[in-house]
């Protein structure tokens, strides 16, 4: 366990939720168990559902075995277990927030810090950060102890809701104290992006419009929208998954070197990449719906909701310009796979007579995020026993041979702990948000009131529509596949 037992709250709003169950408290658990929570830390459940602390306990226990059965056991968990707490209360009420900072004292020995986790429906996002304020419960300072927010996606449905929001937790909170939560962001794969860029030296020097011929991002997903459609369809791929993953892992391979690595740093790269974006025009984006979308319940039957998307678009930089960066997200797609392709520039001329040059394929590197996490780098080699043939070969790094297996931690795990240490790099900043939708915000407008393009639609199980193989082929290129078969 750490040291010194500085105790701190983790209070969960929403916490009898389906992310509770099956992300934070496994993650609060494995923490625990790796010596990175202080024993004397406290984890505060607060919702509107009935529970005493140990049925609030039983349930999570069974969340934790299902979700964390390799590291689960029963002596920790029951350690952990005592720290575990319940209040009931309602998140839209005003009184209720002074009746939790009373429980909450009265379970905080001494002056205690205090994480507050928003894993609550997003239109509690606002209220609750406003009463937290009113009850005097993010003020920090008096007793020399930090007060903390994590809010969870979507933050805004657009750029003025999330603008609207960002004054509604302002209110209460100062931007240093706010963490909004992007998953992605947690995953070693993408933390690994700017050390693969930043801690080598051979891949920076063509890492840009010179030597790179285009950019894919590909998030597609194999489950299809499940029990989710209530949320799902009135949000649909684009906010669901572009305005945050899909841009911070733009925004990773795309930005400049922070002068040092720290969340202000990191944070500014990140604003810079977003504010340099060229619009986007209707004709570069392709929506579309998986065949029997309509038919979920929860889905309206005339729905417009797009459950895929392809964006093409350009970073207007002295790196990027005239580089196309290609994004496509799906539900109901042939695999899961999250992958970063750089596609490089073909080499100026051909000396080898036989090779059949339409069959050409450049140098190719996959950042592999998911599942199969890895890096490869796909380059030419001569075929044996043949004259002039080359074929494409691979070179691999993959996370579980090259670390003994180890397996890799849930990424709310890192977030957690990071933001129990203060430090915000891997946590989106109010103008990064914003900058992110201003946009997206054009994109979404264009859909719902011009009739192009028409929303397409895909059969499950392969990987989208002829139209984002069209969307690339215009200008030469095709969608690269370099982490799975
Ligand atoms: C969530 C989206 O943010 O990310 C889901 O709301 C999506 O629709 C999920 O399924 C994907 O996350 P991961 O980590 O499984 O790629």
């Amino acid at each position: 366990m750490i040291d010194t037992c500085e105790s701190t709250s983790i209070v969960i709003f929403g916490a009898s939720g389906d992310l509770s169950w099956r992300k934070l408290i496994p993650a609060l658990y494995n923490n625990f168990k790796k010596g990175r929570l202080a024993e004397c830390a406290n984890i505060v459940g607060f919702a509107r559902r009935f529970y005493n602390d140990d049925a609030f306990r039983a349930h999570l226990r069974e969340g934790v075995t299902k979700f964390s059965a390799n590291t689960f056991d029963s002596t920790t968990w029951d350690t952990f277990a005592e720290r575990i707490h319940y209040l009931q209360g309602n998140l839209d009420q005003a009184d209720d927030f002074p009746k939790l900072n009373s429980f909450l004292l009265d379970l905080e020995a001494d002056p205690a810090n205090r994480l507050y986790y928003l894993a609550t429906a997003p239109e509690f996002y606002g209220p609750v950060s406003k009463h937290l304020g009113a009850a005097g419960m993010s003020r920090e300072g008096t007793d020399g102890m930090w007060r903390r927010i994590i809010i969870e996606k979507p933050f805004g449905r657009d750029l003025a809701s999330a603008q609207e929001l960002n004054g509604a937790v302002h209110s209460a909170f100062d931007e240093s104290q706010v963490f909004r939560i992007d998953h992605y962001l947690g995953k070693e794969t993408s933390q690994n992006i700017l050390f693969f860029r930043f801690a080598n030296t051979i891949f920076e020097p063509v890492w840009n419009r010179r030597y790179v011929s285009n950019v894919q991002i590909t998030v597609a997903e194999s489950v299809d929208v499940g029990n989710r459609a209530g949320y799902y369809d009135t949000s649909g791929v684009i906010r669901d998954m572009f305005q945050n993953h899909l841009f911070q892992l733009l925004a990773l391979v795309a930005m400049e070197p922070p002068s040092m690595f720290n969340a202000d740093a990191i944070r500014n790269e990140k604003v810079k990449v977003f504010q340099s974006i060229r619009p986007i025009e209707l004709k570069d984006t392709v929506r579309a719906q998986y065949e029997d979308y309509t038919q979920a319940e929860g889905v309206a039957s005339d729905s417009q909701t797009p459950t895929y998307a392809a964006l093409k678009l350009y970073v207007d930089n002295w790196r990027w310009r005239g580089v196309p960066f290609y994004l496509r997200s799906g539900k109901a797609l042939k695999r899961k796979t999250s992958e970063i392709i750089i596609e490089f520039q073909s080499p100026p001329h051909m000396i080898f007579s036989q090779t059949d040059q339409s069959n050409f394929t450049p140098n190719i590197l996959s950042l592999c995020i998911q599942p199969d996490e890895g890096i490869h780098l796909r380059f030419e080699a001569k075929v044996p026993d043949a004259d002039q043939d080359m074929r494409s070969v691979d070179m691999d790094f993959h996370y579980r041979s090259s670390f003994n297996g180890t397996s890799l931690p849930e990424a709310y795990e890192r977030l957690l702990l990071e933001a129990i240490q203060g430090d915000a790099s891997l946590f989106t900043r109010s103008d990064g948000i914003e900058s992110s939708w201003r946009v997206i915000d054009p994109v979404l407008t264009g859909w719902a009131h011009h009739i192009n393009p028409t929303l397409a639609t895909y059969k499950r199980g392969n990987w989208g529509p002829a139209e984002a193989d069209q969307l690339l082929g215009r200008a030469g290129h095709q969608w690269r596949f370099g982490c799975v078969d």
